[in-house]
C-alpha cells in the first residue's frame, strides 16, 4: 500500500518556505486532451529561512515539457524531474524568474483534482493540493502569491473564459479559431484557491454596491439553458454580502464576483478567489425539481464559500494542520446566518442533529481525530465532520465563554492583526485572549483532544437551606493515540425552572448572579450551589447544546416530560423529549433481541400528541419535535454489540404506536396544512410542508393499504418538488405494485433531469428490505448511472451504506463485500470519492460479533488487494487500527 510507504506529516516539523513567489503569470492554453501551462514565477529565497541549496517543486502526475531559469533553458546536470518533483539544484542567491511548460490531459482526469472537464466545461480544483496537478509549484497554503492568467482556448469550445480576480482584457487570435482572456487578481493568494474556468455556459448577471459605495458584478455560471435555476442562489448570495457587512463588518474586496455550476465535483463547493465553483447540487434549484432542503443547503453553502473570502482567503492557513482555522469558522458563520435568515432553534436543533448523526460516531470510532490533527497521511481524508462541524463547535463556545461583545472584538482584531497573513489557531485565539484578558490556553485543548466529553450532572435539592447543588463531572475518552485526556472548558448554560414551568432567577453561591446562566466546568470534578430556591426546580442543562458533549444527567423521566412542554429554551425542549424517545428506544431494542414485545411508556405518545396539539408552536418546530431520533443516534446511545435489525424494528415500531396513538389528530393536522398558492421556499411555508411530512410519515407508518393510498395520493396531488419527495419516501417504505408504479411515474417525469434522478436513486437505496442489494446493483445499470460522477455515487451508493443500515450491515456480510467491490473499482478511478464511501464502516467494531466479524474480513479483503490510492489506503489502515 503506498500510504504506508508515504511518510505522515507532521504539524511538529513545520518549517517556513525556503523560498517565495511573489508574481506568477500562467498561460493556459485549453484543449480537450493537450492543455499547455505556462508558469513564470518570479522566486526569492525566504528571508526568515536559511535557503537550502536546492528548490524543490511540488508536482503530480505532471509531464514536463521545458523549464528555464532567467530566460536561459536549465541545463539537465542543473534540475531533476519526475512527475511528482522539479528539483533546481543550485538557484541564484538573488531573485529569479523560472519558467516551467507542462502538457495535461483534463479528459483524462478522472480524479476531479487539478484542470479537469464537467460536462461541457474545463474547470480546475485545486484545494487541497490539486494546483501541483496544474504546474511544479511550492504548493502550500503560506506561499502567497499575486496571480495573473492568460487564457486561451477554441471560441466555440470555450467561449466563456474566466479566472480569479478582475478581468484585464479580452479578445480574438487573428488568423485562429481561438480567443483569449487575461485575469489579474490583485490580492496575494495561495495557490489553492487558484482556479479557472472555460467552456459553454450560461450567465445569470445581477449586482452588489458594497456599504463604501463599490458596485459589484454578480454572475452565476452555468449549463446552457439553466440560468433560469440560479435565480435563488443569487438571491441567497446577495443576502450573505448584506449579512457578511452587518454582523461581521466585511466587505467584499474585488469588482466581480463570479460562480460555476459544474455536475462533477467531489465536494459541495469551492471558495477559489472571486471565482467559487460550485457543485450544481448547491446552485439548481426550481419549485419543480427542488426540495425545500435543497433550498436551504443551497443558501447554506453559497453563504459558506461567500463568507471564505475573509475567512479562509484574505485570511488562510499556515499549514492544512489548521484547516479548521477556515473551516470550524466558516462553518459558524455560515450557521449563524442561515439562523439569522430562518428559525434561530429549529436551526440549532438541525446542526445538533448532523453533529451527533455524523460527527459523534466519528469522534467515538477509529477515525477519531482532534479538531486540529497533529499528523495526517493523505490530507484529503481530513475534510471531515469533526474539522467543520466540531470546529464550529468550538467557535460557540468561545463566543458563549466571552461574550457577544468581547467575541465581536476579538474577530475585529483577528481580521485587523491577521488580514493578508497565512496563520494559525494559536494566532486565532490569541485575539480572543487579547480583549477579554482571559487565559485561553486550557481551552485550547478543543483542538487538540479528539472524542466527545461525557459530563455527569447530579443535583441535590435542599429544602431547609434553599439550596440546588450540582455536582458536575468530566470524563474524555481515549481516542486513537489519545489515551489519556485532560479536563477540558466546558460551558454549561443551564436554566432552573418552578412548578409552573417559568425560568426562576438563578443565583450561584459563589459567583453571585449568573447573569448569562452559564456555569463553567473547567475541572475533572466540580460543585456549583444555587441560593433561593424555594422549592425542588427541574434543571433544563447544556441550553441550546452550549457544549458538544454527551450529557448524562439523573433527570428523571417526570422531569423530561415536563421540560419538553414548558423549557423558554426550545433547543432542550426538543432534546428532553429526544432523550425520553431514547430510553424508551433502548429497552425496546433489547425487549427485540429477548424476543419479547416492546412495552412504550404511554405518557410518551401522549407527549408527541401534546406536541401536535400546541399550534402555538412553529411548524417547522413541531415537525422536530415529531421527528424520532435517527438509526445512528439510537446506535450511538447504545454503543456495543449492536444490532443494527433490532434498532431498526425499534424505531419502527414506536413510529407505529405513535402513528396510531395520535392517528385522528394527525390526520386531521395533516389536512389543514395542505398548501394552497404558489410554491415559496422561504422558512415558513417550509416549515409547514415538512410538519405535513413528518405527519405523513407517522401516518403511514403502520405500511398498510391506507397508508399506501395516503401515501401515494401525497405524491400525485403534489405541486413541487418537496411534497414529491415527502410522498414517495413515505411510500418507498411500504412494499407493494403502488410503490413500483409510483417509481416508475417518477422516472419517467424527471428521467433527463440528473439531480432530480439522484432523489430517485437514493430513496431507493435507503428501503430497508431483503432486495435492496438487488435492487441497487439494478439502478447500476440505469443508463444514467456512472461511477465517474460523485453525485450518483454518493446518490446510490452513499445512500445504502450510510443510509441503510439493515441492508448495508447483513448478516450475510454481503453489503460489506458489496461495497468494497464498488471501492476497489472506484479507487481507480477517483480516490477521494472511494475514500469517503469506505468511512461507512467507521464504527464496524460496535457491531456485534457476527457482523463485525464479516466487517473485518470484508475490510482486510480490500487492504489486500491491488493498487490502493493514498487516499484509501490511509482510510483501510486507521479503520483497522
Ligand atoms: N474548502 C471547501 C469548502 O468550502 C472544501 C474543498 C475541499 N476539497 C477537497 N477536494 N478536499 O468547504
Ligand atoms: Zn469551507
Amino acid at each position: 500500500m503506498r500510504s504506508e510507504d508515504a511518510r505522515p506529516v507532521r504539524l511538529a516539523d513545520y518549517q517556513p518556505p525556503a523560498f517565495l513567489i511573489d508574481t506568477v503569470e500562467l498561460g493556459i492554453d485549453l484543449d480537450r486532451h493537450r492543455t499547455r501551462v505556462r508558469s513564470v514565477l518570479r522566486v526569492r529565497a525566504n528571508p526568515e529561512r536559511q535557503a537550502p541549496a536546492a528548490l524543490e517543486l511540488d508536482g503530480d502526475e505532471l509531464k514536463l515539457l521545458s523549464v528555464k531559469l532567467d530566460g536561459r533553458p536549465l541545463p539537465a546536470d542543473a534540475h531533476e524531474a519526475t512527475a511528482q518533483k522539479l528539483t533546481i539544484l543550485q538557484p541564484p542567491a538573488e531573485s529569479f524568474t523560472l519558467e516551467i511548460e507542462t502538457e495535461l490531459d483534463p479528459s483524462a482526469n478522472t480524479k476531479l483534482m487539478g484542470l479537469y472537464r464537467s460536462g461541457s466545461a474545463y474547470c480546475t480544483q485545486c484545494e487541497a493540493e490539486g494546483f501541483r496537478r496544474i504546474t511544479y509549484f511550492p504548493d502550500r497554503p503560506d506561499v502567497m502569491a499575486v496571480y495573473t492568467v492568460t487564457l486561451t482556448a477554441d471560441r466555440d469550445d470555450a467561449p466563456v473564459l474566466l479566472a480569479n480576480g478582475n478581468l484585464q482584457q479580452k479578445g480574438e487570435i487573428p488568423e485562429t479559431n481561438r480567443h483569449f482572456a487575461v485575469w489579474h487578481d490583485p490580492h496575494p493568494k495561495p495557490s489553492y484557491l487558484f482556479a479557472v474556468v472555460g467552456g459553454n455556459l450560461d450567465r445569470l448577471s445581477d449586482s452588489f454596491t458594497t456599504m463604501s459605495g463599490r458596485k459589484v458584478e454578480l454572475g452565476i455560471y452555468v449549463e446552457p439553458g439553466k440560468a433560469g435555476r440560479a435565480t435563488y442562489a443569487m438571491d441567497a448570495l446577495k443576502r450573505s454580502m448584506v449579512w457578511d457587512e452587518k454582523v461581521f463588518g466585511r466587505e467584499y474586496d474585488l469588482d466581480v464576483f463570479n460562480i460555476v455550476a459544474v455536475s462533477d465535483f467531489n465536494m459541495g463547493a469551492m471558495e477559489n478567489k472571486g471565482l467559487n465553483v460550485f457543485n450544481d447540487k448547491y446552485v439548481l434549484a426550481s419549485p419543480e425539481t427542488a426540495t425545500d432542503a435543497d433550498y436551504a443547503g443551497i443558501e447554506s453553502v453559497i453563504a459558506h464559500e461567500y463568507f471564505h473570502n475573509w475567512t479562509g482567503n484574505r485570511i488562510t492557513c499556515r499549514d492544512w494542520f489548521q484547516l479548521c482555522l477556515k473551516e470550524g469558522l466558516t462553518v459558524f458563520r455560515d450557521q449563524e446566518f442561515s439562523s439569522d435568515e430562518r428559525s434561530r432553534p429549529v436551526k440549532r436543533i438541525a446542526d445538533v442533529r448532523t453533529l451527533r448523526s455524523h460527527q459523534f460516531p466519528e469522534d467515538s470510532g477509529p477515525l477519531a481525530h482532534p479538531v486540529r490533527p497533529d499528523t495526517y497521511r493523505e490530507i484529503n481524508n481530513f475534510y471531515t465532520a469533526t474539522i467543520y462541524e466540531k470546529g464550529a463547535e468550538i467557535i460557540r463556545m468561545l463566543k458563549t465563554l466571552i461574550g457577544a461583545d468581547l467575541f465581536a472584538k476579538g474577530m475585529d482584531l483577528y481580521f485587523d492583526r491577521h488580514d493578508g497573513q497565512a496563520t494559525t489557531i494559536e494566532a486565532f485565539i490569541a485575539c480572543f485572549a487579547d480583549v477579554s484578558k482571559q487565559d485561553l490556553s486550557q481551552f485550547m485543548l478543543w483542538y487538540a483532544q479528539a472524542g466527545t466529553p461525557e459530563v455527569q450532572v447530579q443535583t441535590r435539592y435542599d429544602a431547609e437551606a434553599k439550596t440546588l447543588h450540582l455536582d458536575v463531572a468530566q470524563k474524555v475518552p481515549a481516542t486513537p493515540g489519545q489515551p489519556t485526556k485532560k479536563p477540558m472548558v466546558v460551558p454549561l448554560a443551564f436554566g432552573l425552572l418552578d412548578q409552573d414551568g417559568r425560568d426562576l432567577p438563578i443565583r450561584l453561591a459563589d459567583d453571585g448572579w449568573a447573569e448569562n446562566g452559564v456555569i463553567v466546568l473547567d475541572q475533572e470534578q466540580k460543585g456549583f450551589t444555587c441560593t433561593g430556591v424555594s422549592a425542588r426546580p427541574v434543571l433544563s442543562v447544556n441550553r441550546g447544546f452550549s457544549a458538544p458533549i454527551r450529557l448524562i444527567a439523573d433527570i428523571t423521566e417526570d422531569d423530561l416530560f415536563f421540560l419538553a412542554r414548558h423549557d423558554s429554551d426550545f433547543f432542550n425542549r426538543w432534546e428532553a423529549l429526544q432523550k425520553v424517545t431514547l430510553r424508551e428506544l433502548v429497552k425496546s431494542v433489547d425487549a427485540i433481541r429477548a424476543g419479547e414485545t416492546p412495552a412504550t411508556d404511554p405518557r410518551l405518545i401522549s407527549a408527541f400528541a401534546s406536541s401536535l396539539e400546541d399550534q402555538s408552536l412553529e411548524h417547522a418546530f413541531a415537525a422536530q419535535l415529531l421527528t424520532l431520533p435517527s438509526e445512528v443516534e439510537l446506535t450511538l446511545e447504545i454503543g456495543r454489540d449492536i444490532d443494527p435489525d433490532a434498532v431498526h424494528a425499534a424505531l419502527l415500531s414506536l413510529r407505529q404506536e405513535i402513528g396510531a396513538g395520535i392517528a385522528a389528530q394527525a390526520l386531521e393536522r395533516y389536512r389543514s396544512l395542505q398548501d394552497s398558492g404558489p410554491f415559496v421556499p422561504g422558512a415558513a411555508s417550509a416549515g409547514r410542508r415538512s410538519l405535513r411530512a413528518v405527519l405523513l410519515g407517522l401516518l403511514t407508518a403502520s405500511h398498510g393499504k391506507e397508508a399506501a393510498e395516503l401515501a401515494a395520493t401525497h405524491y400525485r396531488s403534489a405541486t413541487n418538488m418537496t411534497d414529491r419527495i415527502s410522498g414517495l419516501a413515505a411510500l418507498s417504505r411500504i412494499p407493494g405494485t403502488e410503490r413500483e408504479e409510483v417509481l416508475k411515474d417518477f422516472r419517467a417525469r424527471y428521467r433527463n433531469d440528473a439531480l432530480v434522478m439522484d432523489k430517485w436513486l437514493s430513496i431507493q437505496a435507503a428501503i430497508p428490505e431483503e432486495d435492496a442489494l438487488d435492487r441497487v446493483k439494478r439502478l447500476m445499470k440505469e443508463p444514467d448511472f456512472s461511477l465517474s460522477n460523485p453525485n450518483r455515487v454518493r446518490a446510490l451508493i452513499g445512500s445504502f451504506a450510510g443510509g441503510n443500515p439493515t441492508q448495508f450491515h447483513r448478516a450475510d456480510g454481503t453489503g460489506y463485500q458489496f461495497l468494497v467491490r464498488i471501492i476497489d473499482e472506484l479507487d481507480a478511478k477517483n480516490p477521494q470519492v472511494a475514500a469517503r464511501l469506505l468511512t461507512a464502516f467507521r464504527s464496524w467494531r460496535t457491531l456485534e460479533a457476527g457482523r463485525r466479524a464479516r466487517a473485518e474480513a470484508a475490510l482486510k479483503q480490500l487492504a489486500g488487494g491491488g493498487n490502493r490510492s493514498s487516499d484509501v489506503a490511509d482510510i483501510l489502515t486507521r479503520t483497522l487500527g
